[in-house]
Parts: C-alpha cells; sequence; structure tokens
C-alpha cells in the first residue's frame, strides 16, 4: 500500500465536489436463469464463468437431453449449454499455468437414482443413466481441459475430454485440487464409491496433474482425519509447501520432501470439512514477508458423523479459527472468534481490498442429502443465512465480523450452491440443490435453485478506478507500470492505494480451490494516470498461472484485469 502524491487539481476538486449519498451493498437478481444448477463454479475468462451439476433432469438443454455443464456470461447475464460427454459429478478443478481449465470427472457404474439418495448420488453409467440423457460410459476417473477461450461469449470454446488418456491415478470423488509453485495441479483426498454420508471409502493419497510419479503418494494426515474429511481445505503457500485442514486436523505437506508437519487441531471439537462442512481461506499476502495466515469459520462442534445421532435441526458452529503460519505463531495455535451467527456451508471469499465476505450457507444441520434425522424435504441443513457478513483481518480480535448495511439475498443457499468473485469486482451467486434430481414445485422448502444473483459491493454504484491496459503476461519479481484513471474524487495524497494480484478460486462444496489474493507493492504517478506495481518474487507466492489484478483505492476497486502470472507455459514450469 502507498500513498498517492496528489496533482493540486484533483485535489481542489474533489474539495468543491459534494459527497453523494453512500451507496451500500446489493442484491441483483437475474432475468435469467442458470439453466443448471450452479453447484461449481470457475470464472475461466474476463466474461465467462464455467458452472457443472451433475447429469441430471436440468432444463436447459443439449442435443436433446439436458446438459449438466454451462457458459455463463457475464457481460449479458446469459446462460448456453457445454456439451459434456462423461458426468460431470466432481470435485473441483482449477486453472493450470498454461491457463487451461482443469476438471475432474467421474465416470462409472453408479447406484441407480432411485435407491440412492447419498451425498454423492449421481447419475450415469449405463444402464443406470438419467432417463433422456446419454448414456455415460464406465471407466476410471478422468480429466476435462477447457482450453483458454478468446472469444467474450464463448464462441466455439468447449470442453475437451479423452478419458482413455487424461485421467488419475487414483478414483477421487470430493477431493480438493490446487494449483502449486509450478503451475500443475495437486489432488488431495477424496472417496472412491458410492458412500454413505461420510467417507467409507477413503482415497488416502496425493497425487499430480501431470503427474510426478506413477503412483499417488500416501498420506498419514489423510487418515488421521477420517471419516468427515471429504474436500479437504488446502492452500498452497508461499514457500512451496501446502497447509492443509480436514475434520479437525491441520498440516503442513512438503511436496519436495514428501513429508507432513502436524499442526494443532481445530479448538473445541469444531469439524469443518464434508459433511460438516465450515469453510476456509488463505488470508492476503502481502509483501516482503507474505506471512501465511489460514481462517478457518463455521462447521460443527460434534464427537460423531453417525447420521442417526445428527440432525438437520443440530446447531452448526459460530467458530472461526485462525492460525499465523510461522514458528511463533504455529506455537500459539488457533485463535479462536466468532462470526454473528452459527454456519454449516459458509462461504469465504476474498474482496479485492482484502476482507473477506462471509456468505451463505445455513444455522443448522449438515451437508449432503437426507441422511440425517429430521430432514426438510431432502434437505441435512435447516435456517438458512441470508445475510452476508464481512470480516477484516487487520481489525482488532472480537471486532473483525460485521453485517452492518448488508442486505437479505432472500434465497437460501444450501448444499450444492456456489459463489464466486467476477472480474468486475462482485460475486456471482447460483444453487442449491439439496435433492437428487431436480426437484421444483410448491410445498417444497429448499427446491433446486436456478435463480441467479450477484452480490454488488458499493463501489459498483459509483465512478471507479480503470486500469485502462496490461501486458498479456507478467514475469516475476518485475516493476510493471500500466495506464489507469481515477475518479477526481480519489485523487488525494491521502488515498489508501491497493493492488492485488488474485486467483478467484474453483467454487465447491463451501470450498474456493485455489482462491488467493496477493498484494502488490504499487504506487500511482504523480499526474494520476499510471500505476507502477513489483510482481510477486517466483509462482510459490504466486502459482504461475491466470490472475486478475484490481487496483483498489479507498475501498473502490477497480474491474480486473485479466493477465497471465508468468510465462504461460504448460506445467511443470519455474517461470
Ligand atoms: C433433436 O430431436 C429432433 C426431433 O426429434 C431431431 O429432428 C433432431 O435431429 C435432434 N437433434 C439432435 C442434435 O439430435
Ligand atoms: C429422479 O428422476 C427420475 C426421472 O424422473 C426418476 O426415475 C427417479 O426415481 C428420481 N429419483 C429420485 C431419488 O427422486
Ligand atoms: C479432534 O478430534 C479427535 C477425534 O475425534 C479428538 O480426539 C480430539 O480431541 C479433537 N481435538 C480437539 C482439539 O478438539
Ligand atoms: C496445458 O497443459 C495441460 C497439461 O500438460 C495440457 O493438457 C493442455 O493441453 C495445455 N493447454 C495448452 C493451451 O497448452
Amino acid at each position: 500500500m502507498t500513498k498517492l502524491v496528489f496533482p493540486l487539481l484533483a485535489a481542489l476538486l474533489s474539495v468543491a465536489v459534494a459527497a453523494p449519498s453512500a451507496p451500500g451493498w446489493r442484491f441483483d437478481l437475474k432475468a435469467e436463469r442458470s439453466g443448471i444448477v450452479a453447484l461449481e463454479s470457475i470464472v475461466v475468462s474476463p466474461t465467462l464463468v464455467v458452472f457443472f451439476d451433475r447429469a441430471s433432469n436440468d432444463p436447459l438443454q443439449i442435443n436433446n437431453h439436458s446438459a449438466w455443464g454451462a457458459l455463463w456470461d457475464l457481460q449479458t447475464s446469459t446462460v448456453k449449454p457445454l456439451d459434456v460427454l462423461s458426468n460431470s459429478f466432481c470435485a473441483s478443478g482449477a486453472l493450470l499455468s498454461n491457463g487451461t481449465m482443469v476438471s475432474l470427472l467421474h465416470q462409472n457404474r453408479e447406484a441407480s437414482l432411485t435407491t440412492s439418495y447419498l451425498h454423492q448420488a449421481s447419475v450415469g453409467g449405463d444402464p443406470d443413466g438419467f432417463p433422456g440423457n446419454p448414456d455415460i460410459r464406465p471407466g476410471t476417473q478422468a480429466i476435462r481441459l477447457f482450453e483458454p477461450c478468446a472469444s467474450p461469449s464463448g464462441e466455439g470454446c468447449t470442453l475437451f475430454e479423452d478419458p482413455a488418456n487424461l485421467h488419475l491415478q487414483e478414483q477421487r470423488w470430493y477431493p480438493s485440487s490446487i494449483r502449486i509453485f509450478d503451475g500443475s495441479l495437486m489432488l488431495v483426498g477424496g472417496i472412491h464409491e458410492d458412500t454413505p454420508f461420510y467417507n467409507t471409502d477413503p482415497a488416502l493419497t496425493f497425487e499430480f496433474f501431470p503427474p510426478k510419479e506413477s503412483t499417488p503418494r500416501p498420506s498419514e494426515f489423510l487418515k488421521r482425519s477420517l471419516p468427515a474429511n471429504l474436500f479437504p481445505r488446502i492452500f498452497a503457500l508461499p514457500d512451496g509447501k501446502v497447509f492443509m485442514v480436514a475434520n479437525n486436523q491441520s498440516i503442513i505437506y512438503d511436496i519436495e520432501a514428501n513429508t507432513e508437519r502436524i499442526l494443532p487441531d481445530i479448538p473445541n471439537n469444531v469439524r469443518v470439512t464434508n459433511p460438516i462442512d465450515g469453510s476456509a481461506i488463505l488470508l492476503p499476502l502481502s509483501p516482503p514477508d507474505y506471512i501465511p495466515e489460514v481462517l478457518v469459520c463455521g462447521g460443527t462442534q460434534t464427537d460423531t458423523v453417525d447420521p442417526s445421532e445428527l440432525s438437520s435441526q443440530t446447531p452448526a458452529t459460530t467458530q472461526c479459527s485462525r492460525i499465523t503460519l510461522t514458528e511463533e505463531g504455529i506455537a500459539k495455535g488457533w485463535e479462536v472468534e466468532h462470526m454473528l451467527e452459527p454456519r454449516i456451508m459458509p462461504e469465504l471469499v476474498h474482496l479485492p481490498n482484502g476482507q473477506v465476505l462471509i456468505a451463505n450457507g445455513a444455522r443448522s444441520g449438515f451437508a449432503a442429502i437426507r441422511h440425517v434425522q429430521d430432514p426438510i424435504g431432502n434437505s441435512n441443513a435447516d435456517h438458512p443465512v441470508l445475510v452476508p457478513s464481512l470480516y477484516t483481518p487487520d481489525a482488532p480480535l472480537g471486532q473483525r465480523v460485521s453485517n452492518a448495511g448488508m442486505p437479505s439475498s432472500g434465497i437460501a443457499r444450501v448444499y450444492h450452491s456456489s459463489i464466486t468473485l467476477t472480474p468486475q469486482g462482485n460475486f456471482l451467486i447460483g444453487g442449491s440443490n439439496p435433492n437428487v434430481n431436480v426437484t421444483v414445485g410448491e410445498g417444497i422448502t429448499f427446491p433446486s435453485e436456478f435463480r441467479m444473483q450477484t452480490l454488488d459491493p458499493p463501489f459498483m454504484f459509483v465512478e471507479r478506478p480503470k486500469i485502462l491496459n496490461t501486458p498479456e503476461k507478467l514475469a516475476f519479481g518485475k516493476s510493471v507500470t500500466v495506464p489507469i484513471s481515477l475518479p477526481a474524487n480519489l485523487a488525494r495524497s491521502d488515498a489508501k492505494v491497493q493492488v492485488s494480484l488474485m486467483d478467484l478460486g474453483f467454487s465447491s462444496h463451501a470450498f474456493h480451490s485455489g482462491a488467493r489474493l496477493v498484494f502488490l507493492d504499487a504506487e500511482i504517478s504523480r499526474d494520476g494516470t499510471s500505476l507502477t506495481f513489483t510482481t510477486p518474487p517466483n509462482g510459490r507466492v504466486y502459482p504461475p498461472g491466470p490472475a486478475t489484478l484490481f487496483l483498489t483505492v479507498d475501498d473502490v476497486t477497480s474491474e480486473g484485469a485479466w493477465v497471465m502470472m508468468g510465462s504461460g507455459n504448460s506445467p511443470p514450469t519455474l517461470e
């Protein structure tokens, strides 16, 4: 953060202009619906978001059957179907160092819809395919690629699948995946097969895409964190290691040495991974030291995952736990603080100014579909939380969470919902669907939800700074100058200037795989027309790959510029 050297004229103008009444946060309901349940979402270009549902009876059609992949156009708020060959009831994904989006897909013979209410339940697999949908061939767990798409509306852009050649080493449903320091994808945990409520047939390993060796790496951490360890919350740390939290266990994993360092448990018997989903986020990294801190919020305080002892009315926890990943921080352990309300399946999402949005989820119950006692229809969760909060990381303990001025969404976003920060600077929200099939109609408390909303921060309604142009690629450890424009009222010497380099993450199951915010040292020119910033020193601080660059002046954020951090080479790459 640096001070702006102000032009005198602009300063005088800003004094002369009367301050308009401050705009607030707003939910904006889109006219067009998502067409498929936006169970997973990832921004893949400055204007496009990919959604996945599982193969089901979604209303959006392609080739005379229901679609289960879709492209949302952020410019027009419209959707079109994507042709997906294999079932996408997957897990997560990420953008690689060359800008290609990778998502996992599952191809196997699965339990029939009529007998399965399992949270992993999905359709597909001849002869149990969804009526009206094409047969989905049995096979190994494969990988699906979406190559960088130059067309703003997604013309000609589609998924690439080659299950015979592109697949994982181990079957994994409900794993997590992140881009690491060499631009590859690391996959963690998951489960092999259809299962009850929790992880009964675990994949107790890590692997990489592209692979680093011929077999997956066994993990003691994944064993220790059973049975509620699906969707481990994992983060690439600025030294290249990986922090992981699952159930109430946490570690730092050294990829290069293949060693696990055990960290303190999440306090107070709180568990934070599926089906007891809390969420977790790597707080913004700042130069010069990029000291990593992790925040984990929500989940449930419980000793058991036995669904006969749990109910949709079991209260979630208000607890957030925060740890600084230095020797001193680890010795100190987790610091406990609280949200304004209990939340299961909360979402923690970065704002470009370093605050964290806490959204969605419910006050009681669990993730998954119709397993615990007293389900609400098919929902294991009840009492949705409709009002988001903001978490301010550098405020004093006890004063970090606020929902002052936050509107109510009016729409429950519980199991199988997603939310992502967009390059425009607002949040796109879709889902949920705590039902096996598309289920809508009178009297259904938690139907399949197709209404799309954005949550628009106050800066969307005022004149904003603009990044006018950026190089397509940014090299590590370089000083870069780009042209900008500033509204007159922000061209002040005492304005707070922040430049953030962000990975917007892959939203699935209350976690944003790969989401990251790295602040850059930056300065605005004396005349207010250019911005000079220093890129991160290496791919450990920001794994090489696509990034969105935002300029925030006094909490007014520009639209993001889509850049390639690093060479754009295919993984593995160190530049
Ligand atoms: C869809 O169905 C219509 C009517 O049966 C048929 O004419 C058309 O060829 C089909 N399209 C595809 C892509 O299968
Ligand atoms: C899902 O829908 C299909 C097709 O309408 C139906 O055959 C099946 O019984 C449904 N399954 C459940 C669990 O509702
Ligand atoms: C973490 O979970 C284990 C297994 O249930 C339990 O023994 C341990 O006490 C928990 N740790 C804390 C700090 O609650
Ligand atoms: C990106 O890298 C992946 C993994 O090596 C590869 O499959 C894909 O084709 C590459 N995409 C581009 C655009 O080079």
